[in-house]
């Protein structure tokens, strides 16, 4: 039995009380619909900055009356600490999602960027202290990373940051290392590389590329790519970030704690063999796409050319095994937004 199938065997015979922040968002979202397939008792906070209430609605959909019932939404805002202390009253576990999300975004606005993610993150650590959380999961991003040029990335070698959005996701780590040796809360980094799946959001200028280039193709339009098409992701599907987040906030291992993990696949893809993979994912809904080729603009300033995780710390110690890889995981999504009609 795998790590992850023993632990959502434990948690339905042994129901715990989760707060997921973001909630109303692309992976807060995931890890809603997930925790209520286990029987779990859920508080989400959102402020709607980013996320939707459709996505709230529609994981409202996925899941069985009886499990929604299970579900308290805080229309909250992480920059308040008196939200951040109501939400977290009689929690066990916190996943901290909520942030702003998008290298471009936070060039244009660094400081809403860091009100939400750094001042934001303080707020939560201090209310899962003061509330006696058991666990602090957060969202870590590949992005502290930076410019340290090794491939595969491995946790302890890290480069400068290249935007506002790599400084704050950097500080989390930094203040949730503080909080462990000055307080003794118990955290865990997961340093996500490029989530994709269904619910994330298509939308606006600071859409995620995966989403973004769906869309275009069902509008019939060319996706943009930045750059010469060689910059590289380690795409990682939504299946695979839950299952760490799971992984990581019932660890029992001590070693495992107050650390950081890289959370993706393992596999490098290129823009260009990613614009193939969706061109081919989507064919077979919509013939009348095949001539449809990439338009090519400029590199966009703060991007890292390569990106590749090392996931070895997160296998041995978490348990971890990422079950989809990039092409599994886009045939779910595209049959997601094809079927949604995003
Ligand atoms: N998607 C990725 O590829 C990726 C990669 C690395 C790290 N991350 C991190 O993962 C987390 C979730 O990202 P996502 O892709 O789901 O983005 P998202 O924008 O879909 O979700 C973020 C959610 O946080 C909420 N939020 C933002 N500021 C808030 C505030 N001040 N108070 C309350 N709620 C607030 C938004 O409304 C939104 O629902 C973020 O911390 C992000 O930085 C994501």
């Amino acid at each position: 039995m795998s790590k992850i199938d023993q632990v959502e065997a434990q948690l339905k015979t042994s129901p715990k009380k989760w707060l997921v922040t973001g909630v109303a968002g692309f992976i807060g979202s995931a890890l809603l619909e997930q925790l209520l397939n286990l029987d779990q008792t859920v508080v989400g906070l959102d402020n709607f900055f980013t996320g939707h209430r459709k996505n709230l609605d529609d994981v409202n959909k996925e899941v069985s009356p009886d499990k929604w019932k299970r579900f308290d939404f805080f229309d909250a805002d992480i920059r308040n600490l008196s939200d951040c202390l109501k939400a977290c009253e009689g929690v066990d576990y916190v996943l901290h999602q909520a942030a702003l999300g998008s290298v471009p975004r936070s060039i244009d606005d660094p400081i809403t960027t860091n009100q939400c993610n750094i001042d934001g993150f303080v707020n939560m650590l201090v209310a899962a202290r003061d509330t006696g959380v058991k666990r602090f999961v957060y969202a870590a991003s590949s992005s502290t990373y930076g410019d340290h040029p090794k491939l595969p990335k491995v946790e302890d070698q890290i480069g400068r940051p290249l935007s506002p959005y790599a400084v704050t996701k950097y500080v989390n780590e930094l203040y949730a290392d503080v909080f462990a040796t000055t307080y003794g809360l118990q955290s865990i980094g997961l340093r996500y590389f490029n989530v994709f799946g269904k619910r994330q959001d298509p939308q606006g200028a600071y859409a995620a590329v995966i989403p973004k280039w769906i869309n275009a193709f069902l509008a019939g339009k060319q996706p943009v790519i930045y750059g010469d098409g060689e910059t590289s992701r380690d795409f990682c599907y939504i299946d695979n970030t839950v299952q760490s987040n799971l992984l990581a906030a019932t660890c029992e291992n001590v070693e495992a704690l107050n650390k950081v993990y890289n959370v993706a696949y393992g596999e490098r893809t290129t823009l260009n063999q990613l614009f193939q993979l969706i061109k081919d994912g989507l064919l077979p809904f919509k013939p009348e796409i095949a001539a449809i080729e990439p338009e090519y603009a400029p590199p966009r300033k703060g991007d890292v050319r390569h990106s590749l995780a090392d996931i070895t710390r997160a296998k041995s110690l978490l348990g971890y095994e990422p079950a989809y890889d990039v092409k599994e995981g886009m045939k779910e999504s595209v049959k997601w937004y094809v079927g949604s009609g995003e």
